[in-house]
């Protein structure tokens, strides 16, 4: 691999060891972009706080998430068709985070079961829900989560309808890919990914396959979850979903002050500001700059966690600093999954670990519980 100092480098080799139809999936978001794009540039616009007259030479960066040990204040965020970057991707995914210490968050969407992540890590990771209309197989997920030992189930609520990926369309992307005439040259161009592909366990929505009966074969699968998303999910659907699970509760894809109370009033455990990455609602705010207001109307009751853009262990001190206990990546790990593995996810977390220690010595920082406001500020004008 060559030598790799960010994880722009890592974002780089995925676009190269990738498929454009898989690097577009991974690397897009919906429509124009405009929050894609919000997410990365509100971040990099924020400025930290230098303090040199400080001794920071002990420095702690290990917090809890929902009661989980995390050796950084960071959680792999959950990503569906993982394991079509990487073979038996999910699981690879999993085992890179239980080796570095910090958790993983498989997805509804995954490749790999919950079953496979569950025997290939034997720990205890988080299952991410997404609400069905057919209720028998939420309950089911729900079960399965609980019997293979996940210790929060992360509903996410921003899925009323799925947003319009433009790139997707275009690209023909299938669950499996599929040869067509317009990006087989493409992906016979890619040989190690194929023979990757061939090697994998799995190739279709793995945690699906079995609960839906009726559908016999692949493409019947995709049809049917599309024809799945719930737009009458509501307040009610996390409270049923509530009663059915009785360890923590993360609700994922808040991005407004009112839902965060509504979270406070089913019994939400930690509520993740996020948009999704940008792959929902095209123009909504970035998540930075919502998560203060946020921040404030919980007021340190559940634990407020965020994602959508980080790139640098910097980014994790700045969303930090605007209130948030800590942070979930989605296309940094990604990147690694895909540039190589199990490896490559390790590498990433390893630059995003490095990064945050020296930037918590360059601000004055030595304990990440404990960031205090005015860390973070917008870049004073000349
Ligand atoms: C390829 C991809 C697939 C995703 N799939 C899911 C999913 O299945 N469920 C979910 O709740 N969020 C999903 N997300 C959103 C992430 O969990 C997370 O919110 C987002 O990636 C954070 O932004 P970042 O990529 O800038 O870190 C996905 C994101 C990406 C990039």
């Amino acid at each position: 691999m060559k030598p790799v100092t960010s994880i722009f480098d890592l974002e780089n080799l995925a676009r190269e060891r990738l498929p454009a139809v898989i690097f577009d999936y991974v690397h897009g978001g919906a429509e124009q972009e405009i929050t894609v794009q919000r997410n990365l540039d509100d971040m990099k616009a924020l400025a930290l706080r230098q303090h040199d007259l400080r001794d920071v030479s002990e420095r702690t960066l290990a917090v809890t998430m929902a009661g989980d040990a995390a050796r950084i204040p960071l959680a792999i965020a959950p990503t569906g068709l993982a394991g079509l970057t990487w073979a038996n991707g999910e699981c690879e995914e999993a085992k890179a985070a239980a080796d570095f210490g910090v958790p993983y968050c498989l997805s509804t969407m995954s490749i790999c079961t919950i079953e496979d992540v569950a025997a290939a890590t034997g720990k205890p990771f988080w299952f991410q829900l997404y609400l069905m209309k057919q209720r028998e197989v939420n309950e089911s997920l729900i079960r399965r989560a609980r019997d293979a030992g996940c210790s929060a189930l992360v509903l996410t609520l921003d899925l009323h309808v799925q947003g319009k990926r433009w790139a997707d369309a275009k690209n023909g992307l299938s669950i499996p890919p599929r040869l067509t005439l317009s990006n087989g040259m493409d992906i016979v161009k890619h040989p190690r990914w194929l023979l990757g592909m061939a090697r994998s366990k799995r190739r279709t929505f793995g945690n699906l396959e079995g609960e839906v009966k009726k559908a016999r074969n692949v493409s019947a699968l995709s049809e049917w979850v599309e024809s799945q998303f719930d737009p009458s999910f509501d307040l009610d659907t996390v409270k049923w979903v509530r009663k059915l699970w009785d360890r923590k509760l993360i609700l994922k894809g808040i991005m407004h002050p009112d839902d965060a109370r509504l979270a406070l009033d089913v019994g939400a455990d930690a509520i993740i500001v996020s948009n999704h990455g940008g792959r929902q609602l095209d123009g909504a705010p970035s998540s930075i700059s919502v998560l203060p207001g946020i921040a404030d109307a919980v007021g340190g009751r559940i634990e407020v966690f965020f994602d959508g853009g980080i790139r640098t262990g910097a980014d994790i001190i700045k969303a930090l600093g605007r209130g948030a206990r800590a942070c979930l990546s989605g296309r940094a790990c990604l990147y690694g999954l895909a540039a190589n593995g199990r490896e490559g996810v390790a590498c990433a977390l390893k630059l995003l670990e490095e990064e945050l220690n020296d930037c918590m010595a360059l601000t004055g920082i030595t304990d990440l519980g404990q960031v205090e406001p005015g860390v973070v500020t917008a870049q004073p004008s000349l």
